[in-house]
């Protein structure tokens, strides 16, 4: 079954109206692969100006959002809010979310239930820090963090798989495409025992970390790596090149 190439940027706490309002129209202008879904993760203030910028083609995320529809949250964004501004996309289970705001499993896992019940598309991270890589549970650490967001998926048609290695986030340390493969092979398979065959032949499993233009095109062709989610790189013209890595 052919999955259609994911290509996303995280923007972070990143770039102003006019610094985004140049990279918008640089993405509106550029001639970018049709088969590839781009979607970009904007800071959250700016989610409705960069909506209300970008060409409907593209699509926009917010990078987090609360497990609740509103009420005494101070600080929080409500994924009803996020579609409110034209926004159909949320970032959720980040490891900046998790190892620098301290997000544990389980509230991601609510996130994500909340969120699709609510309509938005996650792209759900997953990932293992350098120990846990070193100490060979790499396995082990994204099963356990793919099960807590597979327990909260009802239509795996929304959500988009990203692993992440933390070591290799904001590092220049980009995993090898052999080093990705292994891991996006044994996270299909994994999907293919625990929820079915036909979402693990399905369902996006996109690789992050220090992707760029250069090496993006040999971790887009391995079999499993169906496409990216970008951060430094994502906010430069070098994304046009990483969201056409396949032409
Ligand atoms: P990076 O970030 O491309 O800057 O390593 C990736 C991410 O955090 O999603």
């Amino acid at each position: 079954m052919s999955r259609k190439f994911f290509v996303g940027g995280n923007w972070k706490m990143n770039g102003d109206k006019k610094s985004l309002g140049e990279l918008i129209q640089t993405l509106n202008t550029a001639k970018l692969d049709a088969n590839v879904e781009v979607v970009c993760g904007s800071p959250a203030i700016y989610l409705d100006f960069v909506r209300s910028k970008m060409d409907a083609k593209l699509g926009v995320a917010a990078q987090n959002c609360y497990k609740v529809a509103k009420g005494a949250f101070t600080g929080e964004i409500s994924p009803a809010m996020i579609k409110d501004v034209g926004v159909n996309w949320v970032i959720l289970g980040h490891s900046e979310r998790r190892h620098v705001f301290g997000e544990s499993d389980e509230l991601i896992g609510q996130k994500t239930a909340h969120a699709l019940e609510n309509g938005l598309s996650v792209i759900a991270c997953i990932g293992e820090k350098l120990d846990e890589r070193e100490a060979g549970i790499t396995e082990k650490v994204v099963f356990a963090q793919t099960k807590v967001i597979a327990d909260n998926v009802k239509d795996w048609s929304k959500v988009v798989l990203a692993y992440e290695p933390v070591w290799a986030i904001g590092t220049g340390k980009t995993a090898s495409p052999a080093q990705a493969q292994e891991v996006h092979d044994k996270l299909r398979a994994w999907v293919k025992t625990n929820v079915s065959e036909a979402v693990a032949n399905s369902v996006r499993i996109i690789y992050g970390g220090s992707v760029t233009g250069s090496t993006c095109k040999e971790l887009a062709s391995q079999k499993d790596v169906d496409g990216f989610l970008v951060g430094g790189a994502s906010l430069k013209a070098e994304f046009v090149e990483i969201i056409n890595a396949n032409v």
